[in-house]
């Protein structure tokens, strides 16, 4: 094989809730993820020599041994004893650091498209201790499922099959929000306002079915308590969305990128256009839940 392609698809979390902070310093949590029709695309290209580089569309992303899919390569090379050189090439769509998952599912798309290029044939099990090692939301991205809950860090997951899709608006503003700052900032208040442990369960056959307003009434972030509280920008966003048409509109994650569920299609089409005009510097994505 000279040359491999692989997509990595953005998520938003339906439904988060933060429970107990636990000693290592992460929260425990009960989540349920969804991935998108929409993400960055990855392509590894075989090297003659034994070097693992990575070019990226977007030149303000650093791309040395900090960046996840190189730590993602060279994990699975440490792992796997393996010493082939390979460039990598990300075409970044998503915004970065923006609460949708990219840099995780980048990562664990190197993992999957790394294992196939390099004949490797480590199983499922195998890539998602490797990805839980590069960080909470990867071992997601390895299932390749639309939809999966999660607990412990979100890396105890069980996928779901379901023929349902849905239909979202995405909006990124450009706020510099990092996700260990957000967890920090929940208070005892917050965390006394979420739903019960299990709710997340709840939403399962309302999204099976498709009943997406049984879905928008469970919809919930516990995070988006702090985004709330800490940006007006974040407030605006969320109710243009709902004026826009929006069955619910929520924080995605850690932020700061919010998610308004549409009714359908065109629904979305017209929301997406709606907040485009009113935010035409932001990013701004109709999406679906992925095939
Ligand atoms: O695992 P990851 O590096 O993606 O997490 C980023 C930060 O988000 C962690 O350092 C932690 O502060 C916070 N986090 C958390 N509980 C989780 C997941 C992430 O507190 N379950």
């Amino acid at each position: 094989m000279k040359s491999l392609r692989i997509e990595a698809p953005a998520k938003v979390n339906l439904f988060l809730r933060a429970a107990t902070l636990r000693a290592d310093g992460y929260h425990e949590l009960d989540t349920l993820f969804e991935a998108l029709s929409f993400g960055d695309v990855l392509e590894f290209r075989a090297r003659r020599d034994k070097a693992v580089r990575l070019s990226c569309t977007l030149k303000s992303l650093p791309t040395g041994p900090k960046n996840l899919v190189v730590r993602a390569a060279l994990l699975l090379r440490k792992e796997t004893s393996v010493s082939a050189g390979v460039d990598i090439r990300l075409t970044k769509n998503l915004p970065v650091a923006s609460g949708l998952g990219g840099g995780s599912s980048d990562a664990a798309s190197t993992l999957l498209g790394l294992n196939r290029f390099w004949k490797l044939g480590l199983s499922q099990a195998n890539l998602l201790k490797l990805a839980a090692e590069l960080g909470s939301d990867v071992p997601f991205f390895i299932l390749q499922t639309p939809f999966a809950s999660a607990k412990g860090r979100g890396e105890i997951l069980t996928p779901w099959q379901s023929k349902s899709k849905f239909w979202h608006v995405l909006v990124t503003p450009r706020l510099h929000v990092l996700a260990k700052d957000v967890y920090r900032a929940l208070t005892n208040e917050d965390r006394a306002a979420q739903p019960a442990t299990g709710d997340a369960l709840k939403m399962k056959t309302g999204v099976i079915k498709g009943d997406i307003a049984d879905v928008g009434s469970r919809m919930f972030n516990t995070l988006e308590r702090v985004l709330v509280r800490d940006y007006a920008v974040i407030r605006k966003l969320l109710a243009d969305l709902t004026a826009a048409g929006a069955v619910r509109s929520m924080v995605s994650g850690s932020g700061p990128t919010v998610l308004g569920l549409a009714s359908s299609k065109a629904n979305a089409l017209r929301i997406a256009r709606v907040m485009r005009r009113k935010h035409p510097a932001k990013f701004i994505q109709p999406v679906s839940t992925s095939a």
